[in-house]
């Protein structure tokens, strides 16, 4: 019987236990034994209770559960080999060969590195007398399947990640709860949004909550981004607009790389638009509470993929990503889906927004 591994890494998204329920279903309906690797790569390294077998009834009601009931974790062990041979030697003590992993893409890529690892990782095992030749000998390859799980839909080559909708459900509840004050007051709000360097959550909870003005990382404002956000903002009140909302991601930036802070925003809108000005950062109320129903669906669908991918892969196929591309759920190599998203950093360091933007694109061409 085979043992398939689910963990989840990174920050929690909603939709993660989600996706770890179809995993550990799926798997046992593969005839395949299930186990939950607790607290992200922390768990792989140190290994005993924080593997654990799963059964049909031990996922029961995660659908709604927000958060990772297996824990997560940033992991700074596993970044280094030592690490590595560690979880190694605690998957084969497992008699485990075959991992999903849920996680943002730096998770994803620590996992594909390990699979490149293995083979060298099992013979280091061998010579220091860790383990038995006979104890590695089932063992020889072991295969990786990734799920996106993240708030901040960074990834390239999928529509959306486990999470960003449920997320962008809450940013919006949250500003339509601000709208009625803001509009009581004729006030204006700015509203910091999560994302890291992305700005999808911030520039579609703009477009969704009809928000005045957006900055976010990919396309920066102008050099004069002072005149351009005022200009606006007073057309809106010359309209008869009794309240202005500003949303900035956390990742927004000038031109010249300087980080747009909400701070200098209100400072702004208080100097020369004379406006009543509140900042409000949405902070952790964005990631967590319980998935909407298209995350459910996302990674239920997903977590089902992923399992079958991995009863599929071969020695030689790649470690693959499963994605969501024009509502088919499909699956990618994950190097090629990361080395993508990285570009999208280099192109933003390099100034190169016009790059930035068509890398972001890219996703949805083809
Ligand atoms: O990647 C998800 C995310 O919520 C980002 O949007 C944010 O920048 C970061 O994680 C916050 O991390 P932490 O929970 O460690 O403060």
């Amino acid at each position: 019987r085979r043992r398939i591994g689910v963990m989840t890494s990174g920050g929690d998204a909603p939709g993660m236990n989600a996706a770890v329920r179809a995993v550990v279903r799926m798997s046992i309906t593969r005839g395949c034994d299930s186990y939950a690797i607790y607290e992200g790569y922390d768990g792989l390294v140190k290994g005993g209770k924080l593997i654990k077998q799963m059964y049909w009834g031990d996922v029961r009601g995660w659908l709604s559960e927000g958060g990772t009931l297996i824990g997560t974790a940033r992991c700074l062990e596993f970044r280094q080999r030592p690490g590595r041979l560690k979880g190694a030697k605690n998957l084969i003590l497992n008699g485990i060969d075959a991992l999903v992993i849920c996680g943002g893409d730096g998770s994803l890529t620590g996992a594909d590195v390990f699979r490149t690892e293995w083979p060298g990782l099992l013979k280091e095992l061998v010579d220091t007398g860790e383990l038995t030749a006979e104890q590695i000998e089932p063992y020889k390859h072991l295969n990786v399947v990734g799920l996106v799980g993240s708030i901040d839909n960074d990834m390239s080559m999928t529509d959306a990640t486990i999470g960003a909708y449920s997320s962008l459900t809450r940013i919006c509840q949250a500003v339509d709860f601000i709208d009625s004050t803001a509009y009581s007051h004729s006030r204006a709000f700015v509203i910091e949004v999560m994302g890291r360097n992305c700005g999808w959550l911030a520039l579609m909870a703009a477009i969704s909550t009809g928000a005045d003005f957006v900055f976010i990382p990919e396309k920066p404002p102008s050099q004069n981004w002072e005149d351009e956000m005022c200009d606006i903002v007073g057309e809106h009140r010359k309209l008869g607009k009794r309240k202005t909302i500003v949303i900035v991601a956390e990742g927004a930036i000038d031109r010249e790389l300087n980080k747009i802070t909400p701070a200098m925003v209100r400072g702004v809108l208080e100097k020369r638009m004379c406006l009543d000005t509140r900042i409000t950062t949405l902070g952790h109320v964005q990631r967590g509470g319980s998935a909407c129903a298209y995350d459910r669906m996302l990674s239920t669908l997903q977590g089902v993929r992923a399992v079958e991918t991995l009863l599929a892969a071969t020695p030689e196929t790649p470690s693959y990503v499963i994605s969501i591309r024009e509502n088919k759920i499909t699956k990618r190599p994950l190097m090629e889906a990361v080395k993508l998203t990285q570009a999208v950093g280099v192109a933003i360091a390099e100034k190169d927004f016009d790059k930035a933007i068509s890398l972001r694109d890219a996703e949805f061409a083809e």
